[in-house]
């Protein structure tokens, strides 16, 4: 067979690549005095994270752990799962990328809500999957009965990210329980909980597993543990789920430096509660202010605020821009905010401000 090539001879990728969506970066991210832009914690690593991080730096020289089996081992003894329930790798988004590799692909349907976190279409797309997106309902928050109309024979996953990122929103227990009632078994549902720290704590998707043996959870280090930068996240799920998720790993995934901090912070529960209690109060402060200024924001369970706008939306981002702050904009459809840093939101207030008084 003759394989078709790009101009020059050169080698084609997959359609499915060619066809992916790219990440968007937030205008002014890197030049900015703060970045509101990418949901990060604004507190900086306790002093015994910062201490396990020397110390592993020294070993550096050696390879981590194969499947980091330090790390799984804390977290299954919190949590009170097995071992073999929990896979942990280089940020949650790289154990989404294995779940879905390992159980949707070619001919199957991928479905989740819109608009949610944009690396779900790409991580749909690289596995090759069909992607099924259905609109968050008025109130910017999962439809969970549209997304069970979407059910069909060929749907191998379901994401329900909670709290969605951007809008913040949760999704009440009753709603989950009762969709997880009527999601078929064969189908796997992929509960994203990467701010559940921030939110109203009423749903914990581990306490759910085994309820619904086809259910997976996600979480991650990034954002109430404060170390996005170093890239380490878990999932939970059945033995069997885990143990296929973690047949796609590749070797070594979890860096040695991750896992140690991951590990201290994991121990470290008053950097968890600082970083906790720093952003509901950021985020109480900022919709508080907004709403004076007559703008309406969803409850947030996250560590941003979603400022729903349809029209000059990127204009406001500019606004933040030029006031020094980078945030997140989606043209015709809102901007988003993370909290944490007072003197940011100061200045997304003075841009809200000059914003408001030309829409006048
Ligand atoms: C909903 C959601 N899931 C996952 C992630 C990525 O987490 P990680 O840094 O662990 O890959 C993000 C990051 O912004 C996110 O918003």
């Amino acid at each position: 067979m003759t394989r078709s090539t790009a101009a020059g001879g050169l080698p084609l990728p997959r359609p499915a690549v060619a066809a992916l969506p790219r990440y968007s970066t937030a205008v002014g991210a890197s030049s900015v005095r703060w970045r509101a832009s990418s949901n990060e914690s604004t507190v900086e690593p306790s002093k015994a994270i910062l201490q396990a991080m020397d110390d592993a730096a020294k070993r550096v020289n050696r390879y981590p752990s194969l499947v980091g089996d330090g790390l799984a081992t804390d977290i299954a003894a919190r949590l009170g799962v097995s071992r073999s329930q929990v896979v942990v790798g280089g940020g949650s988004i790289s154990l989404l990328q294995q779940a879905l590799s390992a159980y949707t692909g070619n001919g199957t349907e991928v479905i989740y809500s819109w608009r949610s976190y944009e690396a779900y279409p790409i991580l749909i797309g690289i596995a090759d999957a069909t992607k099924v997106p259905v609109p968050l309902d008025a109130e910017a928050t999962h439809d969970l009965e549209a997304m069970l109309r979407a059910i069909t024979g060929r749907t191998s996953a379901i994401i329900v990210c909670n709290p969605n990122n951007p809008t913040g929103t949760e999704v009440s227990k009753k709603g989950l329980v009762d969709f997880l009632d009527r999601v078929p078994s064969n189908v796997l549902v992929l509960l994203d909980e990467a701010y559940r720290e921030f939110g109203a704590g009423e749903i914990d998707g581990v306490d759910l597993l085994d309820r619904y043996p086809n259910l997976v959870v996600l979480r991650t280090f990034s954002k109430a543990y404060g170390l996005a930068g170093l890239r380490a996240g878990y999932l939970v799920a059945s033995e069997e789920i885990a143990g296929n998720v973690q047949a796609t790993a590749l070797p070594f995934g979890l860096n040695l430096i991750a896992e140690a901090a991951a590990r201290a912070a994991w121990a470290d529960k008053s950097h968890v509660d600082q970083i906790v209690e720093t952003v509901k109060s950021s985020r109480r402060n900022l919709r508080a202010e907004l709403e004076v200024r007559g703008l309406k924001t969803p409850v947030s369970g996250s560590n941003f605020v979603w400022i729903p706008l349809t029209t000059n939306t990127l204009l406001l981002e500019q606004y933040c821009v030029e006031e020094g702050v980078s945030v997140r904009a989606f043209n015709g459809e809102g901007v988003r905010v993370t909290v944490g840093e007072p003197l940011a939101e100061e200045a997304v207030l003075k841009a809200v401000d000059r914003f408001l008084q030309e829409e006048r």
